[in-house]
């Protein structure tokens, strides 16, 4: 008997802010199983930031998502039929499916599909704190801002998924850790749960010189390491506070992703200041996911990093999900659970 796969394709470009206009859902059958592939069904679909800059035509680091085909997406779930010696029914995978709820994956291919242990790590979470977004925060801290025991280092988007993590890694290197992030509920987890040392609402400062200013009481000694996530007003006010030879890692900017222009207040602070900036993507730097996932993972399992998550229900919900991401109304980790 046929499985039908429902889909979630690029049916437009943005202009401007995306829309929900801009996918379509559609059902087409699941393929028949070649040799040397696998057919997963997706347990969590992953929703990133990152997906929105490939929904534009323009050059990027990353090629833009072709229209028509299933948008792109990270994906834990259970292998249902294997034609890969290596890989069994009922085996735990992550994975790069995208927005479906079926995969046919080429196993032959190297790094295509990982086994996942779920015994001490809910599946979700290899999306999430033991997953890309982790990794991520791991290597921007270690990599890049490479603190001392005792320096304090900020991260903006500090509840979501990047900067949960970030937090955890940098509490255990002996850091002074503090967040920045949107609303007091958001403010209160991640000081209560995530153990950061204080956390800056932004939404409650109308400019970024007011924001710089509680920055200057959360971070007595000054900023020696800055991760950051969103850019702007956040950004201009970090750099105010920074010390001689602070680090900064430019993971994202996402106040930027729908299109706004994002002009930097006082770049001469990053000659005044001897500072070094750096960007980087994930994804170019394989040879550190094993030593960051161990890491990571073991943060999870111990306790010490309890990553949120907020879960929409089923393939439709995932483009206004994806949407809310945009606008910071997830909280934590955002994903679509499939079944
Ligand atoms: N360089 C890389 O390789 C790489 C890899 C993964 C992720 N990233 C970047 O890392 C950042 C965090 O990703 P994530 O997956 O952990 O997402 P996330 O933090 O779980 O969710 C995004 C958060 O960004 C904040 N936000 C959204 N729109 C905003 C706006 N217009 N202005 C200010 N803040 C806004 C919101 O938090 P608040 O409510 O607290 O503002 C929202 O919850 C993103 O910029 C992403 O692109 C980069």
């Amino acid at each position: 008997m046929t499985t039908l796969n429902r889909q979630i394709v690029l049916a437009s470009r943005p202009q401007g802010e995306a829309t929900a206009a801009n996918f379509r859902l559609q059902e087409v059958p699941v393929p028949e199983l070649q040799e040397g592939q696998v057919c997963v069904r997706h347990h969590y679909l992953s929703l990133d930031p990152y997906m929105r800059g490939r929904m534009n035509e323009s050059k990027s680091y990353a090629q833009p998502q072709p229209l028509d085909e299933v948008m792109i997406g990270g994906t834990v779930g259970e292998v249902v039929a294997s034609r890969h010696p290596k890989f069994s029914v009922g085996d735990a995978v992550v994975g790069m499916g995208g927005w479906q709820e079926y995969s046919v994956v080429d196993a032959t291919i190297p790094g295509m599909l990982r086994k996942v242990d779920t015994r001490q790590i809910p599946i979700s979470h290899y999306l999430g704190a033991v997953g890309m977004p982790g990794v991520t925060a791991w290597y921007g801290l270690v990599k890049i801002i490479a603190p001392q025991a005792g320096e304090t280092v900020t991260v903006s988007a500090a509840s979501g998924a990047v900067g949960s993590a970030y937090g955890a890694l940098a509490k255990a290197r002996g850091c002074r850790v503090v967040g920045i992030a949107g609303g007091a509920e958001k403010c209160d987890y991640v000081v209560r749960e995530l153990g950061f040392d204080a956390c800056i609402d932004y939404r409650a400062h109308a400019d970024y010189l007011s924001l710089a200013k509680a920055l200057k009481q959360a971070c007595p000694n000054g900023i020696d390491g800055h991760f950051e996530n969103v850019g702007g007003m956040v950004l201009d006010a970090v750099m105010l506070r920074t010390n001689a030879f602070a680090r900064i890692a430019m993971c994202g900017m996402i106040a930027g992703y729908d299109g706004a222009p994002l002009p930097m207040a006082n770049p001469a602070l990053i000659l005044v200041n001897r500072m070094k900036i750096e960007g980087f993507i994930v994804s170019e730097h394989m040879a550190v996911w094993p030593e960051a996932l161990q890491e990571l993972g073991g943060l999870v399992a111990s306790g010490k990093l309890r990553p949120r998550e907020t879960i929409a229900q089923g393939l439709a919900s995932a483009p206004e999900a994806f949407l809310g991401l945009l606008k910071g109304r997830n909280f934590g980790k955002q994903l679509v659970k499939l079944i």
